[in-house]
């Protein structure tokens, strides 16, 4: 089962950004082992599909409330990949996903998929880099 798994590895050193990880994560997880099902329950996978586009957004936002707190200085860059995120979700899944003719179960499963191993590359590759920073704005 590839589901997402949270390790220490992914820990940004901010407790409550890593808090937000890890259940992005396990909504992830559950709208895919709900998609797998033979024939899942449709409104629950609709909301399942919602919960995850809607904490997602959330999560991005709160990143960025605390770029502007701190004034962060690499927070153009960070933006600027998290608004690749929310374009790719908004035109390839929540419009898609609309349409009545859908696979739902397929979008449904991508979207979890997609967006899980977006999350993995981009604690990795950008979140990482706010750690001093924050940290040194006694955020941990
Ligand atoms: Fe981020």
């Amino acid at each position: 089962m590839d589901t997402f798994i949270w390790t220490p590895e992914y820990s940004v050193g901010v407790q409550l950004v890593d808090e937000q990880h890890q259940h992005f994560f396990t909504i992830a997880n559950k709208l895919i082992v709900l998609a797998r099902e033979e024939q899942p329950d449709r409104d629950a996978l609709f909301a399942l599909f919602g919960e995850l586009g809607n904490y997602a957004l959330y999560h991005l936002s709160t990143e960025e409330s605390f770029f502007r707190e701190f004034a962060y200085v690499d927070a153009e860059e960070h933006i600027a990949a998290h608004n690749v995120y929310r374009e790719m979700v908004a035109s390839r899944f929540t419009n898609a996903i609309s349409d009545p003719n859908a696979d739902v179960k397929k979008l449904a499963e991508e979207m979890a998929l997609y967006s899980g191993e977006w999350l993995q590359k981009h604690i990795l590759v950008m979140d990482k880099k706010f750690t001093v920073f924050f940290n040194t704005h006694g955020f941990n």
